[in-house]
């Protein structure tokens, strides 16, 4: 089974950026965390800072079964993004939307999601754990 999670904008800065918001651990070591708590899933992980790249990724596992779900952290195109939520609409393999922070608890800009409409579920707020739930939502999909 494999999974696939994927970080928009800004987040390969992780560990580096707003330590305050995003704490200090960077996305290898969620990852390292993952492929252990995980052996049996194969983890993939792709991160762009360019919108049209995400939706390529997207297309590219949107139609192959061997793909369980995606799991998404959409940054700050969660909140601008048709292009991204049309994207999710159009592929076949489900997609769940994690963010780091409570985006609830943070500027009104934030509270609006393009994508949840179209995405599994939502899972926010638990720091780089979130991740984690998410990958444990996508396992548990039927
Ligand atoms: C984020 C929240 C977004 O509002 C922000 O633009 C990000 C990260 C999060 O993981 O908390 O880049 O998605």
């Amino acid at each position: 089974m494999k999974v696939l999670i994927i970080n928009g904008p800004n987040l390969n800065l992780l560990g580096r950026r707003e330590p305050g918001v995003y704490g200090s651990a960077s996305m290898q070591e969620c990852l390292e965390r993952l492929y252990s708590a995980y052996p049996g899933v194969e983890i993939e992980y792709f991160q762009s800072n360019h919108e049209g790249a995400l939706i390529d990724r997207l297309h590219e596992v949107g139609f192959d079964s061997d793909y369980k779900g995606v799991v998404l952290n959409a940054g700050a195109y969660t909140h601008t993004s048709l292009a991204l939520a049309d994207a999710i609409a159009a592929i076949e393999t489900p997609v769940v939307e994690v963010h780091i922070s409570n985006v609830h608890a943070r500027e009104e800009i934030r509270h609006r999601s393009m994508i949840s409409g179209v995405c599994r579920g939502v899972i926010a707020g638990f720091g780089l754990d979130s991740y984690r739930l998410g990958v444990e939502a996508v396992i548990g999909l039927r």
